[in-house]
Protein backbone atom coordinates (compact mmCIF):
# COMPACT_ATOMS: atom_id res chain seq x y z
CA UNK A 1 0.00 0.00 0.00
CA UNK A 2 1.66 3.50 -1.12
CA UNK A 3 0.82 6.52 0.99
CA UNK A 4 0.99 9.71 -0.27
CA UNK A 5 1.50 12.63 2.54
CA UNK A 6 -0.04 15.95 1.68
CA UNK A 7 1.59 19.06 3.90
CA UNK A 8 4.78 18.13 5.84
CA UNK A 9 4.72 20.51 8.96
CA UNK A 10 3.94 19.12 12.59
CA UNK A 11 1.07 16.72 11.47
CA UNK A 12 2.94 15.46 8.77
CA UNK A 13 5.77 14.37 10.36
CA UNK A 14 3.85 12.86 13.07
CA UNK A 15 2.03 10.61 10.34
CA UNK A 16 5.16 9.60 8.58
CA UNK A 17 6.91 7.89 11.71
CA UNK A 18 3.40 5.67 12.16
CA UNK A 19 3.55 4.78 8.38
CA UNK A 20 6.89 3.57 8.66
CA UNK A 21 6.32 1.36 11.73
CA UNK A 22 3.47 0.08 9.52
CA UNK A 23 4.33 -3.40 7.68
CA UNK A 24 2.73 -3.54 4.01
CA UNK A 25 2.68 0.22 3.78
CA UNK A 26 5.36 2.18 1.93
CA UNK A 27 5.61 6.11 2.30
CA UNK A 28 5.91 6.54 -1.09
CA UNK A 29 5.20 10.38 -1.90
CA UNK A 30 4.90 14.15 -0.11
CA UNK A 31 3.37 17.03 -1.84
CA UNK A 32 4.27 20.48 -0.17
CA UNK A 33 4.92 23.59 -1.16
CA UNK A 34 7.71 25.05 0.83
CA UNK A 35 10.55 23.79 -0.91
CA UNK A 36 13.40 24.12 2.12
CA UNK A 37 10.80 22.06 4.26
CA UNK A 38 10.18 19.19 1.66
CA UNK A 39 13.83 18.70 1.47
CA UNK A 40 13.79 18.01 4.47
CA UNK A 41 11.19 15.87 5.55
CA UNK A 42 12.58 13.34 2.15
CA UNK A 43 15.60 13.72 3.81
CA UNK A 44 14.08 12.53 7.06
CA UNK A 45 11.68 10.03 5.69
CA UNK A 46 12.96 9.49 2.20
CA UNK A 47 13.87 8.89 -0.58
CA UNK A 48 10.13 9.92 -1.50
CA UNK A 49 8.65 11.01 -4.63
CA UNK A 50 8.49 15.01 -3.94
CA UNK A 51 5.39 17.21 -5.03
CA UNK A 52 5.09 20.76 -4.52
CA UNK A 53 1.52 20.55 -5.98
CA UNK A 54 -0.81 18.34 -4.02
CA UNK A 55 -3.45 17.68 -6.86
CA UNK A 56 -0.44 16.62 -8.94
CA UNK A 57 0.24 13.98 -6.29
CA UNK A 58 -3.38 13.22 -5.82
CA UNK A 59 -2.80 11.88 -9.62
CA UNK A 60 0.13 10.25 -9.33
CA UNK A 61 -1.88 6.23 -10.17
CA UNK A 62 0.92 4.93 -7.95
CA UNK A 63 -0.55 6.03 -4.88
CA UNK A 64 -3.24 3.95 -2.77
CA UNK A 65 -3.37 6.40 0.03
CA UNK A 66 -3.79 10.17 0.24
CA UNK A 67 -3.09 11.62 4.20
CA UNK A 68 -4.12 15.29 4.27
CA UNK A 69 -2.38 17.10 6.86
CA UNK A 70 -2.41 20.44 4.98
CA UNK A 71 -4.14 23.65 7.20
CA UNK A 72 -7.56 23.63 7.27
CA UNK A 73 -8.43 25.71 4.46
CA UNK A 74 -7.21 23.43 2.28
CA UNK A 75 -9.51 20.21 3.46
CA UNK A 76 -12.09 20.60 1.16
CA UNK A 77 -10.51 20.59 -2.43
CA UNK A 78 -7.25 17.49 -2.27
CA UNK A 79 -9.89 15.78 -0.26
CA UNK A 80 -12.44 15.66 -2.66
CA UNK A 81 -10.25 15.25 -5.80
CA UNK A 82 -8.43 12.30 -3.99
CA UNK A 83 -11.79 10.90 -3.20
CA UNK A 84 -13.17 11.39 -7.00
CA UNK A 85 -9.62 9.63 -8.19
CA UNK A 86 -11.10 6.63 -5.77
CA UNK A 87 -8.33 6.71 -3.42
CA UNK A 88 -8.16 6.24 0.20
CA UNK A 89 -8.06 9.66 2.13
CA UNK A 90 -6.96 10.22 5.80
CA UNK A 91 -7.90 13.87 6.81
CA UNK A 92 -6.75 15.62 9.64
CA UNK A 93 -9.44 16.94 12.12
CA UNK A 94 -11.33 19.36 11.75
CA UNK A 95 -12.67 17.77 8.70
CA UNK A 96 -13.34 21.63 7.54
CA UNK A 97 -14.13 25.15 8.42
CA UNK A 98 -17.78 25.30 7.29
CA UNK A 99 -20.72 23.04 7.13
CA UNK A 100 -21.38 23.20 3.67
CA UNK A 101 -17.45 21.97 3.15
CA UNK A 102 -17.75 19.39 5.27
CA UNK A 103 -20.92 18.31 3.62
CA UNK A 104 -19.36 18.27 -0.10
CA UNK A 105 -16.55 15.79 1.84
CA UNK A 106 -19.48 13.94 2.98
CA UNK A 107 -21.01 13.58 -0.70
CA UNK A 108 -17.60 13.10 -2.34
CA UNK A 109 -17.05 9.86 0.56
CA UNK A 110 -19.93 8.31 -0.43
CA UNK A 111 -19.97 8.36 -3.76
CA UNK A 112 -16.29 6.81 -3.84
CA UNK A 113 -14.64 3.66 -3.69
CA UNK A 114 -12.03 4.75 -1.02
CA UNK A 115 -12.34 4.52 2.43
CA UNK A 116 -12.34 8.17 4.02
CA UNK A 117 -11.62 9.01 7.76
CA UNK A 118 -10.68 12.35 9.84
CA UNK A 119 -8.42 11.97 12.07
CA UNK A 120 -10.42 12.55 15.40
CA UNK A 121 -7.26 10.95 17.51
CA UNK A 122 -9.00 11.31 21.13
CA UNK A 123 -10.90 8.23 19.97
CA UNK A 124 -7.46 6.69 20.21
CA UNK A 125 -5.47 8.15 22.65
CA UNK A 126 -4.41 5.99 25.83
CA UNK A 127 -5.90 7.67 28.47
CA UNK A 128 -9.62 8.69 26.28
CA UNK A 129 -9.29 4.37 25.55
CA UNK A 130 -9.56 4.04 29.00
CA UNK A 131 -12.59 6.12 29.40
CA UNK A 132 -14.30 5.13 26.82
CA UNK A 133 -14.10 1.37 27.92
CA UNK A 134 -15.60 3.10 31.51
CA UNK A 135 -18.71 4.26 29.61
CA UNK A 136 -19.02 0.99 27.42
CA UNK A 137 -18.76 -1.09 30.76
CA UNK A 138 -20.81 1.22 32.58
CA UNK A 139 -18.48 1.74 35.08
CA UNK A 140 -20.06 5.18 35.90
CA UNK A 141 -23.57 5.00 35.77
CA UNK A 142 -25.66 7.90 34.24
CA UNK A 143 -23.29 10.26 33.67
CA UNK A 144 -24.75 13.78 34.77
CA UNK A 145 -21.69 15.95 34.46
CA UNK A 146 -18.48 16.14 32.33
CA UNK A 147 -15.45 18.71 32.51
CA UNK A 148 -13.61 18.48 29.88
CA UNK A 149 -10.12 21.01 29.21
CA UNK A 150 -7.28 21.28 26.88
CA UNK A 151 -4.73 24.20 27.42
CA UNK A 152 -1.51 24.95 25.10
CA UNK A 153 1.43 27.37 24.60
CA UNK A 154 0.21 30.06 21.89
CA UNK A 155 0.61 27.55 18.55
CA UNK A 156 3.75 29.34 17.46
CA UNK A 157 5.10 26.66 15.70
CA UNK A 158 2.41 26.69 12.92
CA UNK A 159 3.97 28.04 9.15
CA UNK A 160 3.42 31.70 8.98
CA UNK A 161 1.10 31.25 12.58
CA UNK A 162 -2.08 30.63 10.13
CA UNK A 163 -3.71 28.34 13.54
CA UNK A 164 -3.71 31.77 15.30
CA UNK A 165 -5.60 33.56 12.16
CA UNK A 166 -9.74 32.86 12.72
CA UNK A 167 -10.37 33.05 9.19
CA UNK A 168 -7.91 29.76 9.04
CA UNK A 169 -7.84 27.56 11.59
CA UNK A 170 -11.50 28.71 12.93
CA UNK A 171 -9.83 29.60 15.97
CA UNK A 172 -9.34 27.97 19.25
CA UNK A 173 -12.76 26.36 19.26
CA UNK A 174 -12.47 24.92 15.98
CA UNK A 175 -8.96 24.08 15.96
CA UNK A 176 -8.67 22.49 19.77
CA UNK A 177 -11.49 22.01 21.37
CA UNK A 178 -13.56 19.96 18.49
CA UNK A 179 -10.95 16.87 20.50
CA UNK A 180 -12.80 17.39 23.36
CA UNK A 181 -16.64 17.82 22.05
CA UNK A 182 -15.90 15.06 19.59
CA UNK A 183 -14.80 13.04 22.80
CA UNK A 184 -17.63 13.75 24.40
CA UNK A 185 -20.47 14.04 21.78
CA UNK A 186 -19.24 10.13 21.26
CA UNK A 187 -19.89 8.87 24.42
CA UNK A 188 -23.26 11.41 25.90
CA UNK A 189 -25.03 11.43 22.05
CA UNK A 190 -27.00 14.94 21.12
CA UNK A 191 -26.59 18.10 22.09
CA UNK A 192 -29.67 20.31 22.46
CA UNK A 193 -27.64 23.77 23.09
CA UNK A 194 -24.81 25.62 23.87
CA UNK A 195 -23.67 28.88 25.70
CA UNK A 196 -20.33 29.93 25.51
CA UNK A 197 -17.62 32.65 26.97
CA UNK A 198 -14.48 33.78 26.53
CA UNK A 199 -10.84 35.64 26.80
CA UNK A 200 -10.13 37.39 23.31
CA UNK A 201 -6.78 38.96 22.78
CA UNK A 202 -6.74 42.51 20.94
CA UNK A 203 -7.15 41.18 17.51
CA UNK A 204 -10.31 39.18 18.95
CA UNK A 205 -8.82 36.05 18.96
CA UNK A 206 -10.03 33.92 21.56
CA UNK A 207 -7.14 32.69 23.71
CA UNK A 208 -9.66 31.04 26.19
CA UNK A 209 -13.24 29.58 25.73
CA UNK A 210 -15.65 28.06 28.27
CA UNK A 211 -18.69 26.76 26.88
CA UNK A 212 -21.72 24.67 28.24
CA UNK A 213 -23.10 22.12 26.25
CA UNK A 214 -26.59 20.49 26.72
CA UNK A 215 -27.52 16.92 26.02
CA UNK A 216 -30.84 15.23 25.05
CA UNK A 217 -29.89 12.59 27.81
CA UNK A 218 -30.10 15.55 30.45
CA UNK A 219 -26.09 15.44 31.26
CA UNK A 220 -24.05 18.68 31.19
CA UNK A 221 -20.64 18.93 30.08
CA UNK A 222 -18.19 22.21 30.30
CA UNK A 223 -15.44 22.13 27.89
CA UNK A 224 -12.54 24.61 28.12
CA UNK A 225 -10.06 25.10 25.97
CA UNK A 226 -7.10 27.53 25.77
CA UNK A 227 -3.52 28.99 24.72
CA UNK A 228 -2.96 30.02 28.19
CA UNK A 229 0.13 27.46 29.11
CA UNK A 230 3.41 28.98 28.88
CA UNK A 231 5.99 28.33 25.80
CA UNK A 232 7.44 25.33 26.82
CA UNK A 233 5.19 23.53 28.73
CA UNK A 234 2.93 22.06 26.06
CA UNK A 235 -0.26 20.57 26.50
CA UNK A 236 -2.12 19.72 29.13
CA UNK A 237 -5.04 18.41 29.70
CA UNK A 238 -8.17 16.91 32.23
CA UNK A 239 -11.58 14.92 32.13
CA UNK A 240 -13.62 14.87 35.05
CA UNK A 241 -16.80 12.53 34.98
CA UNK A 242 -19.47 12.64 37.62
CA UNK A 243 -21.67 9.28 36.90
CA UNK A 244 -24.40 8.50 39.46
CA UNK A 245 -22.50 5.08 40.33
CA UNK A 246 -19.05 6.94 40.02
CA UNK A 247 -16.30 9.70 39.87
CA UNK A 248 -13.69 9.39 36.93
CA UNK A 249 -11.05 11.48 37.25
CA UNK A 250 -8.02 11.95 34.46
CA UNK A 251 -5.33 14.37 34.47
CA UNK A 252 -3.04 14.12 31.44
CA UNK A 253 0.36 14.97 34.11
CA UNK A 254 -0.51 11.60 35.97
CA UNK A 255 0.43 7.71 35.16
CA UNK A 256 -3.29 6.79 36.25
CA UNK A 257 -7.45 7.37 35.76
CA UNK A 258 -8.65 7.31 39.17
CA UNK A 259 -11.95 5.77 39.63
CA UNK A 260 -13.68 6.85 43.16
CA UNK A 261 -17.01 4.55 43.79
CA UNK A 262 -19.45 5.25 46.62
CA UNK A 263 -18.27 4.50 49.96
CA UNK A 264 -15.18 6.29 48.96
CA UNK A 265 -13.35 3.31 47.00
CA UNK A 266 -10.38 4.95 44.77
CA UNK A 267 -9.39 2.73 42.27
CA UNK A 268 -6.49 3.47 40.23
CA UNK A 269 -6.92 2.91 36.64
CA UNK A 270 -3.97 1.55 34.46
CA UNK A 271 -3.22 3.38 30.90
CA UNK A 272 -2.27 1.61 28.25
CA UNK A 273 1.74 2.44 27.28
CA UNK A 274 -0.08 3.13 22.90
CA UNK A 275 0.82 5.85 21.26
CA UNK A 276 -2.59 7.47 19.61
CA UNK A 277 -1.43 8.74 16.35
CA UNK A 278 0.35 5.23 15.05
CA UNK A 279 -3.41 3.55 16.93
CA UNK A 280 -5.39 5.93 14.49
CA UNK A 281 -3.41 5.36 11.58
CA UNK A 282 -2.89 1.81 12.30
CA UNK A 283 -6.67 1.32 12.60
CA UNK A 284 -7.53 3.42 9.08
CA UNK A 285 -4.88 0.93 7.56
CA UNK A 286 -6.35 -2.24 8.59
CA UNK A 287 -9.92 -1.21 7.52
CA UNK A 288 -8.71 -0.61 3.88
CA UNK A 289 -6.85 -3.40 4.01
CA UNK A 290 -10.45 -5.18 5.43
CA UNK A 291 -12.05 -3.14 2.62
CA UNK A 292 -14.13 -2.03 5.60
CA UNK A 293 -15.68 1.42 6.67
CA UNK A 294 -14.12 3.14 9.57
CA UNK A 295 -16.77 2.82 12.28
CA UNK A 296 -14.93 4.55 15.14
CA UNK A 297 -15.05 7.89 13.70
CA UNK A 298 -17.19 8.32 10.79
CA UNK A 299 -18.01 10.88 8.50
CA UNK A 300 -21.36 11.83 10.04
CA UNK A 301 -19.95 11.86 13.72
CA UNK A 302 -17.08 14.47 12.23
CA UNK A 303 -19.59 16.67 10.52
CA UNK A 304 -21.41 16.59 13.41
CA UNK A 305 -18.22 17.29 15.70
CA UNK A 306 -18.04 20.46 13.70
CA UNK A 307 -21.76 21.55 13.93
CA UNK A 308 -21.32 22.02 17.35
CA UNK A 309 -18.22 23.67 17.35
CA UNK A 310 -19.75 26.45 15.21
CA UNK A 311 -22.60 26.80 17.45
CA UNK A 312 -20.19 27.21 20.33
CA UNK A 313 -18.74 29.74 18.44
CA UNK A 314 -22.20 31.32 17.42
CA UNK A 315 -23.02 31.26 21.66
CA UNK A 316 -19.89 33.09 21.55
CA UNK A 317 -20.10 35.92 19.50
CA UNK A 318 -23.93 36.43 20.36
CA UNK A 319 -23.54 36.28 24.22
CA UNK A 320 -26.57 33.85 24.24
CA UNK A 321 -27.93 30.05 24.46
CA UNK A 322 -27.88 28.72 20.52
CA UNK A 323 -30.09 25.68 19.93
CA UNK A 324 -28.09 22.46 17.99
N1 LIG B 1 -4.77 15.69 15.57
C1 LIG B 1 -3.97 16.55 16.15
O1 LIG B 1 -3.53 16.33 17.28
C2 LIG B 1 -3.56 17.79 15.40
C3 LIG B 1 -2.54 18.61 15.92
C4 LIG B 1 -2.15 19.71 15.17
C5 LIG B 1 -2.78 19.99 13.97
N2 LIG B 1 -3.77 19.19 13.50
C6 LIG B 1 -4.43 19.47 12.21
O2 LIG B 1 -3.52 19.08 11.16
C7 LIG B 1 -3.62 19.96 10.05
C8 LIG B 1 -2.23 20.54 9.77
O3 LIG B 1 -1.76 21.24 10.91
P1 LIG B 1 -0.19 21.41 11.25
O4 LIG B 1 -0.12 21.80 12.68
O5 LIG B 1 0.53 20.21 10.78
O6 LIG B 1 0.17 22.66 10.34
P2 LIG B 1 1.64 23.13 9.87
O7 LIG B 1 1.54 24.57 9.57
O8 LIG B 1 2.67 22.66 10.85
O9 LIG B 1 1.86 22.30 8.52
C9 LIG B 1 1.11 22.51 7.35
C10 LIG B 1 2.05 22.30 6.16
O10 LIG B 1 1.28 22.39 4.94
C11 LIG B 1 2.04 23.16 4.00
N3 LIG B 1 1.09 23.73 3.05
C12 LIG B 1 0.19 24.72 3.26
N4 LIG B 1 -0.56 24.92 2.17
C13 LIG B 1 -0.14 24.04 1.23
C14 LIG B 1 -0.54 23.77 -0.09
N5 LIG B 1 -1.55 24.42 -0.67
N6 LIG B 1 0.13 22.80 -0.76
C15 LIG B 1 1.15 22.12 -0.19
N7 LIG B 1 1.56 22.34 1.08
C16 LIG B 1 0.93 23.28 1.79
C17 LIG B 1 2.77 24.20 4.83
O11 LIG B 1 3.90 24.72 4.16
C18 LIG B 1 3.14 23.38 6.07
O12 LIG B 1 4.40 22.76 5.94
C19 LIG B 1 -4.68 21.01 10.44
O13 LIG B 1 -5.91 20.65 9.90
C20 LIG B 1 -4.73 20.94 11.96
O14 LIG B 1 -5.99 21.29 12.50
C21 LIG B 1 -4.15 18.10 14.19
Amino acid sequence: MKVGIAGCGFMGEVHAESYQKLADVQLYAVAEKNQEKLEQFNQKFGPLKKYHDVIEMIMDEEIDVIDICLPTPFHREPTIQALQQNKHVLLEKPIALTLEDAQAIKLAAESSKGQFMVAHVLRFWAQYSVIRNAFKQKQLGAVKEIYASRFNELPLWSEGTWIMEESQSGGLVIDLMIHDVDFVLWNLGKVKRVWSKGIPDEKNFHIQVMSVLEFENGATAYIEGGYLNPQGAGLSSQMRIYGEKALLEMYSHEDHIWLTESGGIKKQLEIPSIDGYFEEIAYFVDCIKQNKEPSVITVDEAVESLNVCLALKKALKDNRWIEV
